[in-house]
């Protein structure tokens, strides 16, 4: 029987997720002192699934740039800590009020608020600490760690995540102007996505004009990825998404579909998707798989 060819997701997730995934596992083995509702918790939300692509991400580009991927394990950690810590919150009544993540009910539900709250401030806290102490035992020099976690720190906080749901779901702080739902989503998406790339990147031995690609790349398809997800909420069916759809206009959000309309996002994404795949072409002339990945989230049903 023919094999149909696999998309450039499954192979990224071939290439890397495995890996990850043996990896977080056997961290989360270890408990060391952690309360045990706590740990079950984190480990609900971490392990319920998900895509994997900002930990993939960092990890491919960490190979690009000389670092084997099993040294930037505890970098992919980090920011996959630091996402999943921010759909707990996401999920939150008080922020856009779900039932249903990564297919399985939100941790809030199956913990309550309060425990949902703690985890996901544990996790953002514990991704710093767990890149600062493991990636110097992976001979990863310090002033790189230093550089990719306060990048990471950046793009998580105030100036990036925090700032991006600030604007996303305070209704105070919206602004009727042309392309501010770019604003909100380069800031609470496509900052994480970028620096997922460039903390890897940064982990090797780059020059700046080299890194400069991988952070027009990360921007891009950030952007691209975010103006997907908006499309989906619209397109796409509860098993597709794992998550409850038409949750944007029942909550009055702005949207890439709320304020181009869906054919125009589409167009949108396509857009930025090429912007991600052209700022790699000098680095990559002959193709890589980051920029078919580019092409394919751009046109992804999940
Ligand atoms: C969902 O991200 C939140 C957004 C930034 C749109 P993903 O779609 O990557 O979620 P998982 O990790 O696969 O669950
Ligand atoms: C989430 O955006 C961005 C985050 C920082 C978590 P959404 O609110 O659109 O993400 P989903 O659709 O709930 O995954
Ligand atoms: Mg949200
Ligand atoms: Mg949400
Ligand atoms: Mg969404």
């Amino acid at each position: 029987m023919k094999e149909s060819k696999k998309n450039a997701l499954e192979v990224l997730s071939e290439q890397y997720v495995g890996l990850f995934d043996d990896h977080l596992r056997k961290l989360l083995e270890i408990r060391n002192g952690i309360p045990v509702r706590l740990a079950e918790s984190m480990d609900y939300s971490l392990l319920a699934g998900g895509k994997r692509l900002r930990p993939a991400l960092c990890l491919a580009a960490a190979e690009r740039c000389g670092v084997a991927p099993e040294k930037a394990l505890p970098m992919a950690v980090a920011i996959e800590f630091i996402h999943t810590a921010s759909l707990i919150h996401d999920d939150l009544p008080c922020m856009d009020n779900d039932d249903l993540r990564r297919g399985m009910p939100t941790n809030h539900k199956v913990f309550g608020e309060s425990l949902a709250l703690i985890a996901g401030d544990a996790l953002l806290i514990w991704a710093f600490g767990h890149a600062l102490s493991h990636l110097p035992d992976m001979g990863i020099p310090y002033d790189r760690v230093a550089r990719a976690s306060a990048l990471l720190a950046e793009a998580s906080g105030p100036m990036g995540m925090c700032g991006g749901q600030t604007l996303d779901t305070d209704t105070a702080s919206r602004r009727l102007e042309e392309g501010f739902v770019y604003s909100i989503a380069a800031a609470k998406t496509a900052a994480l996505i970028r620096v997922s790339v460039v903390s890897g990147a940064i982990l090797g031995d780059i020059s700046d004009t080299d890194l400069r690609c991988y952070y027009d790349y990360g921007t891009h398809l950030g952007l691209a990825f975010q103006i997907v997800d908006d499309i989906l909420d619209v397109t796409a069916s509860r098993d597709e998404l794992g998550k409850t759809p038409h949750k944007d206009e029942a909550q009055d959000k702005l949207t890439f579909v709320s304020a181009y309309g869906l054919e125009r996002a589409k167009s949108l994404a396509i857009e930025e998707s090429e912007e991600a795949m052209r700022a790699l072409e000098e680095l990559f002339p002959e193709g890589d798989l980051l920029m078919d990945l580019a092409s394919f989230l751009a046109e992804r049903t999940f």
